[in-house]
């Protein structure tokens, strides 16, 4: 085990099991200490550590949840932002209690309406697009090897079509289309572009991405467990009694501001009215939207807008993403996009000082972090957004829609109230005075049904769970009959 590299000033290489001793290697020395162990956390981080200075080594504690492992600290500090994060990412943590639930109930039939992942097989003329194009990589003519970093130019152009057909007055031109890896990579990716000296307002409930990115990328204090929140972000409100769009009168300034809508979780999709709200307030504050419109295509009511770009003077204030995930099952395939509009400035940014157009920092983060979405998921993209592609998402949405008419019907029938499901493929149901996490356990241990529990969307989403209507019919049917009884 003589590892130790000149230069490497303390290591250690650490065998840890319940009865294990630490493994002690410096200069080629093994020598063996007494390891103590918990069960519940792994930190290899150095933090029991001393130094023998004659020797520069550092003995380091490694507490691991395994019976077996390795642990070898390098002397890089953690990023303290990291620190921040409360008990990991939403889905991962009902991942864990999913998993736990399985272990108790080998033979329960557990469904899972609760990630939010598309269950339906992607159309194929869709795929025949993706198809086409691998089978072309095996060819000559059909080759091609890095792209654009913005994305294939004719996609761009057929994303600038998209807009022009919800509205002949949003502007998007193909150049301001940034094409992508998904909706959620391209909200880190804007953060890094803002870095950490801005300020930022979510919606409260929200989806996870917005938050926990602001606190990597440094932006946030610490959590405040009282108001379960982190300091420095502002929690905009969104409840049934305001119709789910925040009070903005009484929302103090941010420099960006995340919006999502249809929303997750609520599903609520707001009117163009208050759209015009949010673009004004923007402007008034001299803010930048991030517009996420990864649910766009299941508005029904065309009295709300598609795309923040239907209102006028959106161009000046706001960045629009959006995604192929929940558009065609493309939650695997990977494809997504941004818009910046080339009117959106930064207040200073040029040589003299004066304002600096955003597109030029965010195409320098994407030809500078990104490579390019995958060929082939472009040619699905594109194949998505042809005559007949676009036929065949709108007849997936339908289905799913139609679960959520299932779901909402069987939730209404026993007396639970709901919202969202309208324009958006959630429902978030109602249980006031309770706690969600209770109410998400209780589902799933009565019914072997994996929700989301609203609180971990914010504090505002306590009270309420998620449903997700993607998922299989007969699925969703059983669902609905199990919650039936369980809340009858
Ligand atoms: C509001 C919202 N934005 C973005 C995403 C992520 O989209 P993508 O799969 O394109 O990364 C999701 C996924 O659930 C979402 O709910």
């Amino acid at each position: 085990m003589a590892m130790a590299a000149q230069g490497l000033v303390s290591s250690a290489v650490v065998s840890s099991s319940l009865s294990s001793s630490f493994t002690h290697v410096d200069s080629g020395k093994n020598v063996s200490f007494l390891s103590s162990f918990s069960p519940a956390v792994a930190h290899c981080n150095g933090k029991n550590s001393r130094r023998n200075s004659s020797q520069r080594t550092k003995v380091v504690r490694c507490d691991v949840e395994t019976k077996e492992r390795q642990c070898y600290a390098t002397q890089v500090k953690r990023n303290p932002n990291f620190a921040k994060l409360q008990a990991g990412y939403l889905f991962p943590e009902i991942g864990r209690r999913r998993a736990a639930h399985c272990a108790k109930y080998p033979d329960a039939k557990v469904i899972s309406l609760g990630i939010g992942d598309t269950t339906e097989p992607i159309p194929s003329v869709i795929t025949d697009g993706m198809k086409n194009k691998a089978h072309g990589l095996s060819t000559l003519e059909g080759y091609s090897g890095y792209g654009a970093e913005q994305g294939e130019g004719p996609l761009r152009a057929a994303i600038q079509k998209l807009y022009a057909k919800i509205s002949p007055n949003t502007g998007v031109k193909p150049s301001e289309v940034f094409v992508s890896d998904g909706a959620k990579c391209d909200i880190a990716r804007l953060q890094m572009m803002f870095g950490s000296d801005v300020t930022i307002a979510v919606q409260d409930p929200s989806y996870p991405a917005y938050v926990d990115s602001s606190v990597m990328i440094g932006q946030t204090g610490l959590y405040q467990a009282e108001s379960q929140q982190y300091s420095k972000i502002r929690y905009m409100k969104c409840t049934p009694e305001n119709d789910f769009f925040p009070d903005l009168a009484s929302t103090p300034r941010s420099d960006v501001i995340f919006f999502c809508s249809p929303n997750n979780p609520t599903g609520a999709a707001a009117t163009r009215k208050q759209l015009e709200e949010l673009v004004a307030y923007a402007k008034r504050n001299g803010s930048i939207i991030v517009y996420d419109a990864a649910y766009s295509i299941y508005i029904t009511d065309d009295s709300r807008p598609k795309t923040i770009y239907e209102i006028p003077g959106a161009r000046e204030v706001a960045i629009e993403i959006s995604s192929f995930s929940k558009f065609a099952g493309f939650t695997g395939v990977r494809l997504g996009w941004t818009v910046v509009p080339e009117e959106l400035m930064y207040a200073d940014g040029s040589p003299l000082g004066e304002p600096f157009p955003v597109i030029k920092d965010f195409n320098r983060v994407m030809t500078t972090s990104f490579n390019g979405a995958s060929n082939i998921a472009q040619a699905g993209g594109l194949a998505c957004l042809s005559d007949e592609g676009w036929k065949a998402m709108e007849e997936l949405v339908g289905f799913y829609r139609e679960n959520v008419d299932i779901l909402v019907s069987a939730l209404n029938s026993v007396g639970l109230r709901t919202y969202g499901g309208e324009n958006a493929p959630y429902v978030w149901v109602h249980f006031p005075g309770e706690s969600s996490w209770d109410v998400f356990s209780k589902i799933l241990e009565k019914a072997h049904i994996v929700t989301t529990p609203g609180s971990g969307f914010g504090p505002g989403g306590e009270g309420f769970v998620r449903i997700s209507a993607f998922g299989h019919r007969e699925n969703i049917l059983e669902a609905a009959e199990r919650l039936k009884k369980l809340f009858a």
